[in-house]
Protein backbone atom coordinates (compact mmCIF):
# COMPACT_ATOMS: atom_id res chain seq x y z
CA UNK A 1 0.00 0.00 0.00
CA UNK A 2 1.34 3.65 -0.73
CA UNK A 3 0.81 5.96 1.54
CA UNK A 4 -0.27 9.47 0.34
CA UNK A 5 1.85 12.32 0.57
CA UNK A 6 1.67 16.14 -0.10
CA UNK A 7 5.10 17.99 -0.33
CA UNK A 8 4.57 22.00 -0.19
CA UNK A 9 7.70 23.44 -2.67
CA UNK A 10 8.12 27.12 -1.33
CA UNK A 11 10.31 27.40 -4.65
CA UNK A 12 12.35 31.58 -3.68
CA UNK A 13 9.69 33.06 -1.41
CA UNK A 14 9.38 33.54 2.11
CA UNK A 15 11.39 35.10 4.88
CA UNK A 16 12.08 33.76 8.27
CA UNK A 17 8.95 36.04 9.53
CA UNK A 18 7.04 34.15 7.22
CA UNK A 19 8.19 30.69 8.09
CA UNK A 20 7.40 31.71 12.36
CA UNK A 21 4.03 32.01 10.97
CA UNK A 22 2.89 29.18 8.28
CA UNK A 23 4.91 26.69 10.12
CA UNK A 24 3.18 26.74 13.51
CA UNK A 25 0.06 27.27 11.83
CA UNK A 26 0.54 23.74 9.74
CA UNK A 27 2.12 21.96 12.24
CA UNK A 28 -0.76 22.88 14.33
CA UNK A 29 -3.75 21.94 11.87
CA UNK A 30 -1.91 18.68 10.86
CA UNK A 31 -1.53 17.25 13.77
CA UNK A 32 -2.99 13.29 13.15
CA UNK A 33 -3.10 13.60 9.46
CA UNK A 34 -3.21 10.55 7.42
CA UNK A 35 -1.08 11.23 4.64
CA UNK A 36 3.15 12.13 4.37
CA UNK A 37 3.72 15.79 4.73
CA UNK A 38 6.81 17.56 3.76
CA UNK A 39 7.40 21.25 3.06
CA UNK A 40 10.59 21.89 1.37
CA UNK A 41 11.66 25.97 2.32
CA UNK A 42 14.65 27.89 0.62
CA UNK A 43 18.36 26.66 2.10
CA UNK A 44 18.47 29.98 4.54
CA UNK A 45 15.46 29.33 6.13
CA UNK A 46 15.89 25.27 6.77
CA UNK A 47 17.58 25.09 10.37
CA UNK A 48 14.49 27.72 11.37
CA UNK A 49 11.84 25.62 9.97
CA UNK A 50 13.85 22.10 11.54
CA UNK A 51 13.23 23.82 14.88
CA UNK A 52 9.55 24.89 14.35
CA UNK A 53 8.57 21.53 13.11
CA UNK A 54 10.19 19.65 16.42
CA UNK A 55 7.84 17.01 17.53
CA UNK A 56 5.70 17.32 14.35
CA UNK A 57 5.53 14.61 11.85
CA UNK A 58 6.00 17.43 9.39
CA UNK A 59 9.47 16.24 7.45
CA UNK A 60 11.64 19.14 5.82
CA UNK A 61 13.08 18.70 2.80
CA UNK A 62 15.23 21.26 0.17
CA UNK A 63 15.04 22.09 -3.22
CA UNK A 64 17.95 21.18 -4.41
CA UNK A 65 21.43 19.49 -3.54
CA UNK A 66 25.40 18.60 -5.47
CA UNK A 67 25.89 15.88 -5.98
CA UNK A 68 29.00 15.76 -4.02
CA UNK A 69 29.62 15.35 0.01
CA UNK A 70 31.97 18.19 0.31
CA UNK A 71 34.37 20.56 -1.94
CA UNK A 72 35.58 23.90 -3.71
CA UNK A 73 31.79 24.26 -5.12
CA UNK A 74 31.42 27.87 -4.44
CA UNK A 75 27.27 28.52 -3.62
CA UNK A 76 26.09 24.47 -3.42
CA UNK A 77 24.98 23.02 -1.05
CA UNK A 78 25.55 18.99 -0.75
CA UNK A 79 23.41 16.14 0.74
CA UNK A 80 25.21 15.76 4.25
CA UNK A 81 24.58 19.54 5.23
CA UNK A 82 21.25 18.88 4.56
CA UNK A 83 21.03 15.73 6.66
CA UNK A 84 22.78 18.07 9.63
CA UNK A 85 20.10 20.80 9.61
CA UNK A 86 17.35 18.31 9.81
CA UNK A 87 16.15 17.15 6.28
CA UNK A 88 14.55 14.38 5.26
CA UNK A 89 13.54 14.76 1.65
CA UNK A 90 14.64 16.74 -0.94
CA UNK A 91 13.45 17.92 -4.44
CA UNK A 92 15.66 17.18 -7.42
CA UNK A 93 15.35 17.85 -11.38
CA UNK A 94 12.56 20.69 -10.66
CA UNK A 95 11.79 22.38 -14.44
CA UNK A 96 12.81 25.31 -13.16
CA UNK A 97 16.30 23.87 -12.78
CA UNK A 98 16.32 21.92 -15.72
CA UNK A 99 15.46 25.40 -17.56
CA UNK A 100 17.31 27.95 -15.58
CA UNK A 101 20.32 26.20 -14.81
CA UNK A 102 20.87 23.83 -17.47
CA UNK A 103 20.38 20.75 -15.05
CA UNK A 104 19.82 17.93 -17.76
CA UNK A 105 19.06 13.78 -17.14
CA UNK A 106 22.43 12.59 -16.28
CA UNK A 107 22.79 15.45 -13.44
CA UNK A 108 19.23 14.88 -12.49
CA UNK A 109 19.72 11.30 -11.68
CA UNK A 110 23.64 11.91 -10.30
CA UNK A 111 21.70 14.37 -7.82
CA UNK A 112 19.36 12.11 -6.61
CA UNK A 113 21.84 9.12 -6.52
CA UNK A 114 23.62 11.30 -4.12
CA UNK A 115 20.53 12.24 -2.01
CA UNK A 116 20.25 8.46 -1.69
CA UNK A 117 23.95 7.81 -0.33
CA UNK A 118 23.33 10.82 2.10
CA UNK A 119 20.47 9.39 3.09
CA UNK A 120 17.14 11.24 1.83
CA UNK A 121 14.51 10.91 -0.07
CA UNK A 122 14.33 12.02 -3.46
CA UNK A 123 11.31 13.61 -5.30
CA UNK A 124 12.67 13.62 -8.65
CA UNK A 125 10.66 15.55 -11.44
CA UNK A 126 9.53 14.86 -14.71
CA UNK A 127 7.03 16.70 -16.99
CA UNK A 128 6.82 17.87 -20.57
CA UNK A 129 6.67 21.54 -22.12
CA UNK A 130 3.59 23.12 -23.71
CA UNK A 131 5.18 22.77 -27.26
CA UNK A 132 6.22 18.87 -26.08
CA UNK A 133 2.65 18.32 -25.41
CA UNK A 134 1.23 19.91 -28.44
CA UNK A 135 3.40 18.07 -30.86
CA UNK A 136 2.42 15.14 -29.02
CA UNK A 137 5.79 14.05 -27.32
CA UNK A 138 4.77 14.17 -23.76
CA UNK A 139 4.77 10.55 -23.28
CA UNK A 140 8.03 9.98 -25.18
CA UNK A 141 9.84 12.74 -23.73
CA UNK A 142 8.70 12.54 -19.77
CA UNK A 143 9.39 8.37 -20.24
CA UNK A 144 12.56 8.83 -21.86
CA UNK A 145 13.42 11.50 -18.33
CA UNK A 146 12.18 8.76 -16.24
CA UNK A 147 14.71 5.98 -18.31
CA UNK A 148 17.84 8.69 -18.00
CA UNK A 149 17.00 7.98 -14.18
CA UNK A 150 16.40 4.46 -13.89
CA UNK A 151 19.39 3.46 -16.13
CA UNK A 152 21.31 5.39 -13.42
CA UNK A 153 20.01 4.53 -10.28
CA UNK A 154 19.85 0.56 -10.26
CA UNK A 155 17.01 -1.46 -8.78
CA UNK A 156 18.21 -1.22 -5.37
CA UNK A 157 17.81 2.53 -5.00
CA UNK A 158 14.90 2.91 -7.05
CA UNK A 159 12.74 1.24 -4.80
CA UNK A 160 13.37 4.64 -2.50
CA UNK A 161 12.32 7.35 -5.31
CA UNK A 162 9.68 8.84 -5.02
CA UNK A 163 8.95 10.45 -8.42
CA UNK A 164 6.40 13.93 -9.54
CA UNK A 165 4.87 14.87 -12.56
CA UNK A 166 5.24 18.46 -13.49
CA UNK A 167 3.93 19.19 -17.00
CA UNK A 168 5.97 22.39 -17.42
CA UNK A 169 2.89 24.19 -18.92
CA UNK A 170 0.56 23.82 -15.21
CA UNK A 171 3.45 25.15 -13.02
CA UNK A 172 2.17 28.71 -12.42
CA UNK A 173 0.01 29.24 -14.50
CA UNK A 174 -3.30 28.22 -13.32
CA UNK A 175 -3.86 25.56 -15.91
CA UNK A 176 -3.84 22.38 -14.14
CA UNK A 177 -3.57 19.32 -15.91
CA UNK A 178 -7.07 17.67 -16.20
CA UNK A 179 -7.20 14.42 -13.71
CA UNK A 180 -7.03 12.17 -17.00
CA UNK A 181 -4.49 13.98 -18.40
CA UNK A 182 -2.66 13.17 -15.17
CA UNK A 183 -3.96 9.37 -14.65
CA UNK A 184 -2.74 8.70 -18.05
CA UNK A 185 1.08 10.30 -17.50
CA UNK A 186 0.97 8.37 -14.18
CA UNK A 187 -0.55 5.26 -15.43
CA UNK A 188 2.45 4.53 -17.87
CA UNK A 189 5.37 5.83 -15.48
CA UNK A 190 3.81 3.07 -12.87
CA UNK A 191 4.10 0.92 -16.09
CA UNK A 192 7.33 1.45 -16.83
CA UNK A 193 8.86 1.07 -13.43
CA UNK A 194 7.20 -1.88 -12.95
CA UNK A 195 9.11 -3.19 -16.57
CA UNK A 196 12.54 -1.99 -14.49
CA UNK A 197 11.94 -4.28 -11.44
CA UNK A 198 8.93 -6.69 -10.29
CA UNK A 199 6.32 -4.68 -7.43
CA UNK A 200 8.26 -1.37 -8.15
CA UNK A 201 5.51 -0.24 -10.11
CA UNK A 202 3.09 -1.28 -7.20
CA UNK A 203 5.33 0.64 -4.82
CA UNK A 204 6.56 3.78 -5.92
CA UNK A 205 5.02 7.24 -5.09
CA UNK A 206 3.85 8.93 -7.88
CA UNK A 207 3.19 12.74 -7.38
CA UNK A 208 1.54 15.53 -9.37
CA UNK A 209 2.22 18.95 -9.27
CA UNK A 210 1.12 22.08 -11.65
CA UNK A 211 -1.24 24.61 -10.41
CA UNK A 212 -2.66 22.37 -7.48
CA UNK A 213 -5.19 23.83 -5.27
CA UNK A 214 -7.63 23.44 -3.12
CA UNK A 215 -10.25 23.62 -5.31
CA UNK A 216 -8.98 20.70 -7.24
CA UNK A 217 -6.55 18.79 -5.19
CA UNK A 218 -9.49 16.19 -4.34
CA UNK A 219 -10.28 14.99 -7.74
CA UNK A 220 -6.42 14.90 -9.11
CA UNK A 221 -5.92 12.72 -5.79
CA UNK A 222 -8.76 10.46 -6.61
CA UNK A 223 -7.11 9.00 -9.07
CA UNK A 224 -5.87 5.54 -9.35
CA UNK A 225 -2.11 6.22 -10.05
CA UNK A 226 -1.95 9.69 -8.30
CA UNK A 227 -0.57 9.38 -4.62
CA UNK A 228 -0.70 13.17 -3.93
CA UNK A 229 0.97 16.60 -4.85
CA UNK A 230 4.18 18.36 -5.11
CA UNK A 231 2.31 22.05 -4.02
CA UNK A 232 3.70 25.87 -5.65
CA UNK A 233 2.27 28.56 -4.77
CA UNK A 234 -0.78 27.28 -2.55
CA UNK A 235 1.65 25.83 -0.08
CA UNK A 236 2.28 29.08 1.11
CA UNK A 237 -0.74 29.78 1.76
CA UNK A 238 -1.69 28.02 5.25
CA UNK A 239 -5.38 27.48 4.41
CA UNK A 240 -4.72 26.44 1.05
CA UNK A 241 -2.51 24.15 1.67
CA UNK A 242 -3.97 22.37 4.69
CA UNK A 243 -7.01 21.76 2.56
CA UNK A 244 -4.80 20.05 -0.18
CA UNK A 245 -3.15 17.96 2.73
CA UNK A 246 -6.97 16.94 3.92
CA UNK A 247 -7.87 16.35 0.18
CA UNK A 248 -5.03 13.69 0.55
CA UNK A 249 -6.15 12.34 3.55
CA UNK A 250 -7.07 8.76 3.65
CA UNK A 251 -6.43 8.25 -0.46
CA UNK A 252 -3.74 5.74 0.48
CA UNK A 253 -6.60 3.51 1.78
CA UNK A 254 -7.85 2.55 -1.92
CA UNK A 255 -4.75 2.55 -3.90
P1 LIG B 1 2.50 25.66 -8.70
O1 LIG B 1 1.73 24.80 -7.71
O2 LIG B 1 2.72 27.05 -8.21
O3 LIG B 1 1.94 25.57 -10.07
O4 LIG B 1 3.97 25.02 -8.77
C1 LIG B 1 4.10 23.66 -8.93
C2 LIG B 1 5.51 23.28 -8.72
O5 LIG B 1 6.36 23.61 -9.51
C3 LIG B 1 5.85 22.53 -7.50
O6 LIG B 1 7.15 22.07 -7.53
Amino acid sequence: MRQSLVAGNWKMHGSQGMARELVPALVGALRGVEAEIVVCPPFPFLPLASDLLKGSSIALGAQDLHTAESGACTGDVSGPMLRDVGCTWVIVGHSERRAGHDEQDVLVADKALAALRAGLRPIVCVGETARQRESGQALRVVAGQFAALLARLGPGFAESLTLAYEPVWAIGTGVTASPEQAQEMHHRLRAQAESHAQGLGARMRLLYGGSVKAANAAELFGMPDIDGGLIGSASLDAGEFVAICRAAEGMSWNK
